[in-house]
């Protein structure tokens, strides 16, 4: 059957509906033309990438026949199970080891993944039909909403302050939703809750515990339990105050929370490692899921991350980046108060890989405006806001905003792109 031009496909429905990523073109984009300087997507900090630690680990691991033979095989569908009691213990840590929380914490209910991307997406796939709705932040990791788009899963944008979502307008959105009888779609809210992908602000602990306590409120109307998927991939690249716990450490979260996180962005991009702890009743459906996909994320990588854990060499390399990552975010932001214009409206941050700065509303900044070509022109590249927002049909997209990622690019790239970004405002 024909899609949505008139020639004939054997595409699925999926198949036809699923739009380019606007990430794999960013980061082509930056492959194809190494002289720009992108302050846009994806890609981390060369030199804090752990080459020499990961070589010797390495050399031990395929030193020894029977460990390195072990380490070339497949693996099993949930993951290594010492990664999963290292990470469930991890996350408990990194939580302050709540009281009477244990059920949160279960290594049985972590399962390891191909970067926390294959995760976001298969506990969409378990929960999410075509036509249902995720309620997301305004604005939100942008490739999470390609995830939804390919889909065919509805967005609903929930406002922002400072600490993490507005809790009155996410109740405005569930009680319209009730009303129109539409709430039975709502499956879940998405919330980068640290240091978010775009903004850089975190969700303070009270914003978690209303938010989930709202959930609950609505669940009765909706017929089925609404979860809060916390991604939490950044949570690990502070550089200021210890941030909030997780909401794993709500009383009750265990069978409400699904928790998402990474070993990519804290140790290494490329060995893609990730990870999540899912409620009891999305369990088995996920790992059924994975069993489809991959049954087993790539096992050589998982015992490198294992032995990092071990070894000391992942909180070593860790202080790293964090030391790295608050440079680089000073080098951008400094250069912001030089070369940009009062008007532009941006929030340092306290973590993460990018600043999000506001520019007139009159000014479009959308990756077929005047002002991303001239920037382009340039030889910078930036995210188009635009981008971060779903497509809500209750409230227009703003589309004046620009997401500025300070992770790859050099210092003095950095500083030499935000002047040129300044000389185009
Ligand atoms: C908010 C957020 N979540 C998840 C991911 C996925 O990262 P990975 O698959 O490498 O764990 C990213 C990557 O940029 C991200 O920004």
């Amino acid at each position: 059957m024909a899609g949505n031009d008139s020639k004939p496909s054997a595409l699925s429905a999926m198949g036809r509906r699923t739009k380019e990523p606007p990430i794999s073109w960013l980061m082509g984009l930056k492959l194809e033309r190494p002289e720009l300087i992108s302050l846009a997507a994806g890609f981390t900090d060369n030199p804090t990438l752990p080459v020499a630690g990961s070589r010797r680990l390495l050399n031990e691991l395929l030193g020894d026949a029977a460990l390195g033979q072990a380490a070339l095989q497949y693996g099993s569908t949930a993951g290594d199970d010492t990664l999963r009691k290292l990470t469930a213990r991890r996350i408990r840590q990194l939580d302050g080891n709540p009281r009477g929380q244990a059920a949160s914490y279960e290594a049985r209910r972590t399962v390891i993944t191909h970067g926390s991307q294959q995760f976001l997406y298969m506990a969409t796939e378990a929960l999410c039909d075509p036509d249902d709705i995720v309620l997301v932040e305004d604005p939100t990791y942008f490739v999470y909403l390609g995830i939804m788009q390919s889909r065919g899963v509805a967005g609903r944008g929930v406002r922002m302050n400072r600490d993490g979502i507005d809790l009155g307008h996410l109740e405005q959105v569930l009680e319209s939703l009730r009303r129109s009888d539409d709430l039975k779609r709502v499956k879940m809210l998405y919330l980068v809750s640290y240091y978010q992908n775009p903004t850089g602000r975190s969700t303070s602990r009270q914003v978690k515990t209303g938010a989930l306590e709202l959930l609950r409120r609505y669940e009765r109307a909706a017929g089925h339990p609404i979860y809060l998927m916390e991604d939490a991939a950044y949570r690990e690249l502070g550089f200021a105050a210890t941030p909030a716990p997780s909401a794993l450490a709500n009383r009750g979260a265990a069978d409400r929370v699904i928790y998402s996180g990474t070993y990519s962005k804290p140790f290494a991009t490329g060995v893609r490692v990730g990870f999540g702890v899912l409620p009891e009743a999305l369990l088995a459906p996920v790992l059924r899921i994975k069993g489809n996909h991959d049954f087993g994320t790539g096992h050589l990588a998982q015992q490198l991350v294992v032995r990092a854990l071990e070894s000391g060499l992942y909180e070593k390399n860790l202080a790293k980046v964090q030391r790295r990552y608050r440079a680089k975010a000073k080098a951008m932001t400094d250069a912001m108060r030089a070369h940009f214009p009062e008007a532009v409206r941006w929030e340092q941050p306290e973590g993460g890989l990018n600043v999000w700065a506001a520019l007139p509303r009159k000014v479009n900044t959308g990756m077929k405006s005047r002002f991303f070509r001239k920037v382009l022109d340039r030889k910078v590249l930036y995210v188009p806001g635009g981008l971060c927002y779903t497509d809500d049909p209750t409230r227009p997209k703003p589309g004046h905003e620009m997401r500025l990622s300070f992770g790859a690019a050099t210092e003095t790239d950095i500083q030499k792109g935000i002047r040129r970004l300044g000389q185009v405002i």
